[in-house]
């Protein structure tokens, strides 16, 4: 991507597109010109060659939309991005079939701005780069999730073995579980199996890792869940670095729906890279003060990197029974909400012992059922589906529809219209 990306903006309101302008150029981008709506528009594109276009979307709209469309069959590399105080999502589509790759509702924070140009430009840098036909090896499109937490002891490896067996057993997608505790990796201890190959044994050249090797090290537990081991011996760890963790990860989220990445209590180069790998990442914490406290570091250490905001999901783990920190007070203190809470079970511990997930142990109990819906809600798969559409209720074909079972019949003719068409 272009170090300093070249935009033009379109705005009939001279006042906002200098407003427009003022903060893409303090944001580094190469500002190049501005204009109205029609020849305008079209005149400086045609002259610039910009690498993205902004515009504002706002009435009369068709002129807008009809300067998008110009502007887009001008130049089909450059995407467009729009800014309107128009909400409705039938004019929204409208610009999106115009040419628009992306819609910012006004008023428009700068970051929100820089983002999503930076987004489209990527988007359709890939574009490009498949039409091209650069992309040789089929794109990773697992979910990686990384279990990640400020501190040691509060239940990220119990979350990584139970959420994976979760995800395998009741929403059936497939899981590899990478055990990346640089210290004394315990995944093959909660899962109870024998490790004699481990991603230390992949500490080699990157491009010599291929999917035969990886294979060589991974493991199928009688969950369905497959793991990737850390070595035994914490000194062999010496000879992984993040470009192996980099490869590894890559190549195994282009064979399975998750990656989950156990992650230790302390912060390292290997865990830096897991972290910035992470379609989401778990934010694991415990109900006291210094773990809440040490959470707030890590956010701010995430904030500092830029890390998207979005991809943070704050788990809350009751390890103990003792909980004096309300969920207002936890709301308030890290400044994000709770996506999750985990409570206090001592069904887990026995679990440990038995090496089996509790989900599997003790499926009833109420840390397996919070687990359980957890892995419903990462996988967007509904929960009780069976049971839904047993008894009759609102399934994902209804969903869409919007019809109810009384409706089915009609729901069949629907279907087979769809099929002749
Ligand atoms: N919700 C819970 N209820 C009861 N006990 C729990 C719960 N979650 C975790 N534990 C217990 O807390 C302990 C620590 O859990 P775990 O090993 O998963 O933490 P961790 O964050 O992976 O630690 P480390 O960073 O040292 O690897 C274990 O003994 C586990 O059984
Ligand atoms: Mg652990």
């Amino acid at each position: 991507m272009a170090r300093n990306p070249r935009v033009i903006v379109i705005d009939q309101d001279q006042i906002a597109r200098s407003e427009v302008q003022k903060m893409l150029a303090l944001s580094g981008f190469a500002v190049l010109g501005e204009a109205g709506y029609g020849i305008e528009a079209v005149s400086l594109a045609k002259e610039a060659e910009p690498d993205i276009v902004v515009i504002a979307v706002e009435e009369p709209v068709v002129r807008a939309l009809q300067t998008v469309e110009a502007v887009a069959d001008l130049l089909p590399q450059s995407p467009v991005v729009a800014y309107s105080s128009i909400k409705d999502p039938a004019s929204i589509r409208k610009a999106m079939l115009a040419g628009v790759s992306d819609y910012l509702i006004t008023p428009v924070r700068e970051e929100e701005l820089v983002k999503s140009i930076y987004d489209v430009l990527a988007q359709e840098e890939r574009k490009q780069a498949r039409i091209s036909g650069e992309v040789e090896e089929p794109l990773a499109c697992g979910t990686v999730l990384t279990v990640f937490g400020a501190k040691g002891g509060i239940g990220k490896t119990t979350i990584s073995t139970n959420l994976g067996t979760a995800l395998v057993q009741k929403t059936g997608q497939s899981v590899v579980l990478v055990d990346l505790d640089t210290r004394f990796g315990d995944v093959a201890i909660l899962m109870d199996i024998p490790v004699e190959r481990s991603i230390a044994d992949l500490a080699l050249p990157e491009e010599e890792i291929n999917r035969e090797m990886l294979q060589d090290c991974l493991y199928t537990h009688n969950t369905g869940v497959t793991i990737l081991p850390a070595p035994v011996r914490p000194t062999d760890w010496r000879s992984v670095h993040a470009g192996h963790i980099e490869r590894v990860i890559t190549l195994l989220a282009q064979t399975y729906d998750y990656v989950i990445l156990d992650t230790p209590g302390t912060f390292n180069d290997i865990v830096a890279r897991a972290l910035e790998l992470a379609t989401l990442v778990l934010l694991v914490a415990t109900v006291d003060m210094a773990s809440l406290k040490d959470t707030l570091l890590a956010i701010d250490m995430l904030r500092s990197w830029n890390f998207p905001q979005d991809k943070i999901k704050l788990l809350i783990n009751a390890t103990n029974e003792a909980s004096n920190v309300q969920p207002q007070e936890i709301k308030r203190m890290l400044g994000r909400e709770v996506f999750w809470s985990i409570p206090y079970d001592r069904n887990i511990s026995t679990a440990t012992q038995l090496g089996m997930p509790v989900v599997v142990t003790k499926p009833t109990s109420k840390a397996s059922e919070s687990m359980v819906e957890l892995a419903y809600a990462l996988s967007g798969v509904p929960q009780k589906q069976e049971q839904q559409q047993k008894q009759g209720g609102k399934g994902l074909f209804s969903r869409i529809l919007g019809t109810t079972t009384e409706e089915k019949a009609e729901v069949k003719e629907v279907k087979v219209e769809l099929r002749d068409a």
